[in-house]
């Protein structure tokens, strides 16, 4: 089975002034596509996307807070407005703001919840109509939604409920969602990342952090980038080809 290339596609990336999302940017723009890179964070965005462009690629900073459902479609619009079209979207963005149920500051969860969840279902509404064109007419013959969980969205740990609900519901959305448009070729991938060295657990409250990091000191864990090779394998099978569900941890990593 030989690879697809990604020449003449458009992917957008959530997240991607850092870790993840950052890696996945520069991966498939490296595969050929060009690649609107959207966050909060403009001047970091700036930066990878003159990195790209330095690369001899295409990619477009977008500014967004996706939590805002309008920022989500404008992110999307912009997109298309300006690269042409949208095949592929990468639904990144997260925040893991870990901690016991009891006595948690519920601020956190409204956070990942308007994050987690609906920046991702937001982001793929406003993107679906340019997918499903994408699809229709594309070398490819096909568009992809892939979205980033966790191995949290399998496995409920104490001290977790909150980002376990909102990466449980993204393993859900993301299978009814593929029933619901396997039929029209837009595949859908759900990615589940065990410990990745990221910023993700920099905006864990006090107290709580420390414990979390105490789990992964003795472990060699992810980098980005194996992260976003897989994603980027996923993206380039031929269109009858969709790898639904990818568990990704380091070796190392028990639970
Ligand atoms: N690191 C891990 O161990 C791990 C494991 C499993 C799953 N994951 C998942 O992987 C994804 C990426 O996380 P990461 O590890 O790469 O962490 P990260 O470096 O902290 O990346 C998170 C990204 O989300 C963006 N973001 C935060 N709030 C946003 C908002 N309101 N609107 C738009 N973008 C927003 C951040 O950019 P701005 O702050 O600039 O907006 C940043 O680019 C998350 O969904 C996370 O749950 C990570």
């Amino acid at each position: 089975m030989t690879a697809t290339s990604l020449d003449g596609t458009v992917a957008l990336v959530t997240g991607a002034s850092s870790g993840i999302g950052e890696a996945t940017a520069r991966t498939l723009a490296g595969h050929g596509a060009k690649v609107a890179v959207a966050a909060r964070r403009l001047e970091r965005l700036e930066r990878l996307a003159a990195e790209i462009g330095r690369h001899g690629h295409t990619a477009l900073a977008i500014q967004s807070d996706i939590t805002d459902q309008q920022q989500a479609i404008a992110a999307v619009e912009r997109t298309v407005d300006e690269l042409g079209r949208l095949d592929v979207v990468v639904n990144n963005a997260g925040q893991m703001l870990l901690g016991p149920i009891e006595d948690a500051p519920t601020e956190e969860w409204d956070r990942m919840i308007d994050l987690n969840l609906k920046g991702l279902i937001n982001t793929t509404h406003a993107a679906l109509p340019h997918l499903l064109a994408a699809a229709e007419d594309s070398a490819r013959g096909c568009a992809d939604v892939v979205n980033i969980s966790s191995v949290a969205g399998r496995l409920a740990r104490a001290g977790s409920g909150v980002y376990n609900l909102t990466k449980h519901g993204v393993g859900a959305f993301s299978e009814s969602f593929r029933q619901e448009f396997a039929s029209r070729k837009v595949r859908s991938t759900l990615i589940e990342p065990g410990a990745v060295d990221t910023e993700l657990s920099d905006h864990i409250r006090d107290g709580v952090r420390e414990q979390v990091r105490e789990r992964f000191v003795d472990i060699q864990m992810l980098e980005s980038a194996d992260v976003a090779e897989a994603i980027a394998y996923a993206v380039t099978r031929p269109w009858h080809v969709s790898l639904n569900e990818i568990l990704i941890r380091p070796t190392e990593q028990q639970g």
